[in-house]
């Protein structure tokens, strides 16, 4: 299944690379100003979809603009055809394809395709974490104060959900650095790759974290929920780290609850 994983993420990666700049039509989704969706990530979906079907025809897909199929079906496809719609749409070399695959409720396997970089990472439950073949290590940072940490912001973020902005400031406050690259996929990818210590968002969706946080496990790192509870794909909020600072950012995303947003007032 890898193997289809992959062909896959490839040939939608290489259409995503060719139609930079040539974006016919940019519509908004659900009425929100800023979650815009165009004809490059419906065709990758459709590419990708094409060729799993042709193969697993019973399996069930669940799939970021066209939605799930196939449900109680034991394998899962879980598919975002463009991870970095935004940077894409803006011609932001930042973006990729991202495919998991769910057993029983168990993420058994993970692509993430960058056609900018032709990196291809890729992860199997119990066999490791790869970029092109090269196994991934997470990084062994042991300080907030020396980590270098990601994030995103959803598209409704102006409604500040799940304490978002106060997270933003608390980690500001406590690590070397924050960095927001606009491909929640990729960041995980960069974690699984000792490049970042940890990642942390709120409002994810399956898609975007599927193959990502198998990556950040299988390089031995640490996913979790922000309460350091074992994470759900459905669950929405996220936490990577490589292992060693995790319980140091769990407690940074409890900090709202125990006195503010590091002495600035977000509300
Ligand atoms: C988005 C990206 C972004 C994250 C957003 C996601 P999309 O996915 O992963 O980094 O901050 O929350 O929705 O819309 O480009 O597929
Ligand atoms: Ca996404
Ligand atoms: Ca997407």
């Amino acid at each position: 299944m890898i193997n289809v994983a992959i062909e896959a993420a490839r040939e939608a990666g290489r259409f995503l690379k060719y139609s930079v700049g040539k974006v016919r039509t940019i519509e908004m989704k659900e009425g929100e100003e800023r979650n815009l969706v165009s004809e490059i990530d419906r065709g990758s979906e459709e590419k990708i979809i094409s060729l799993i079907r042709r193969r697993y025809p019973t399996h069930g897909i669940l799939a970021e603009e066209s939605g799930g199929s196939n449900p109680g079906a034991e394998y899962k496809w879980i598919i975002d055809p463009l991870d970095g719609t935004t940077n894409f749409l803006h011609g932001l070399p930042v973006f990729c394809v991202t495919i998991g695959i769910e057993h029983r409720g168990e993420i058994i396997a993970g692509v993430v395709y960058d056609p900018n970089q032709d990196d291809l990472y890729t992860a199997e439950k119990g066999s490791g974490a790869f970029v092109n073949g090269r196994r991934l290590k997470v990084s062994t940072t042991g300080k907030l104060i020396n980590s270098l940490l990601m994030t995103g912001f959803p598209y409704d973020v102006a409604q500040n959900p799940e304490h978002a902005v106060e997270h933003f400031v608390n980690f500001l406050m406590e690590a070397r650095g924050i960095r927001r690259f606009g491909s929640a996929a990729l960041d995980l990818c960069h974690v699984a790759a000792g490049r970042l210590d940890g990642f942390w968002e709120v409002n994810l969706h399956p898609w975007d974290m599927a193959a990502g946080i198998l990556l950040v496990t299988e390089a031995g790192g640490k996913v979790s929920d922000f309460d350091g509870a074992p994470l759900s794909i459905y669950g929405k909020k996220v936490v990577a780290s490589n292992g060693v600072i995790h319980d140091a950012m769990v407690s940074v995303l409890g900090k709202h609850r125990r006195g503010g947003a590091g002495g600035i007032k977000t509300s």
